[in-house]
């Protein structure tokens, strides 16, 4: 008993550090992410209601475009509601004037990401934590899984404070 609330508490240390580590200034990310209160509905059921400004609008149209048949899962949306996700990602794309033109670095102008994972700028940031293997960790199981590491990230927010 003893030895099992010494390893809860050292996981528990752990994650702190985790989190600790997301010091950032950078407030280029942050421009347009006040998350649309529809979107954060519609599409934070399943994962982090993923930032409109880190894909370009090619990206979220090809991805609204197939919601049925969205990474294994059906994700269709009613018409009123996917109009209404369809403005807000459209118009907080990353190639917007709402977007992160940082996040837009290095993507060939013919390609069509369809993960914020994939992108250029997410692996460089994350290069630290790919290389760690830090994603395998058990609560973590994704990269994807943004809300994992920035508590923040429901709201929209990468920063920590
Ligand atoms: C029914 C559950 C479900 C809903 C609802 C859903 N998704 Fe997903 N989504 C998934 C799954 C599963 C994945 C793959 C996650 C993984 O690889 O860890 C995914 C992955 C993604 C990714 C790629 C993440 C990355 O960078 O690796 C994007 C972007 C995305 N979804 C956007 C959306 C948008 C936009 C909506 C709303 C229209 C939405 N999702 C609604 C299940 C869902
Ligand atoms: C395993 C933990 C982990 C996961 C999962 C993770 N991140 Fe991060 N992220 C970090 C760390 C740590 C940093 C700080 C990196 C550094 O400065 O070296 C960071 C930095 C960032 C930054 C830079 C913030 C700035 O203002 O410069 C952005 C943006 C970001 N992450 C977005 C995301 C998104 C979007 C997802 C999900 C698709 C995600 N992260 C998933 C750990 C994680």
């Amino acid at each position: 008993m003893k030895i099992l609330s010494k390893l809860l508490v050292a996981s528990a240390l752990l994650f702190a550090g985790a989190f600790s580590l997301i010091a950032v200034q950078d407030s280029a990310y942050s421009a347009g992410n006040a998350i649309d209160p529809t979107y954060q509905k519609e599409c934070g059921a399943c994962h982090t209601p993923f930032p409109a400004q880190f894909l370009p609008k090619r990206s979220w149209e090809r991805l609204l475009s197939g919601l049925d048949k969205h990474f294994g899962e059906d994700a269709a949306l009613p018409p009123k509601s996917l109009a209404s996700v369809k403005a807000y990602l459209e118009s907080h794309a990353a190639d917007t004037a709402m977007g992160s033109a940082r996040a837009m670095r290095d993507v060939p102008t013919t390609a069509t990401p369809l993960r914020i994972t994939e992108m250029p700028f997410w692996t460089r940031i994350h290069a630290r934590q790919i290389e760690r293997h830090a994603f395998s960790a058990s609560k973590i199981t994704s990269a994807a899984n943004c809300t994992a590491c920035h508590r923040g990230a429901v709201n929209g927010i990468y920063e920590d404070d």
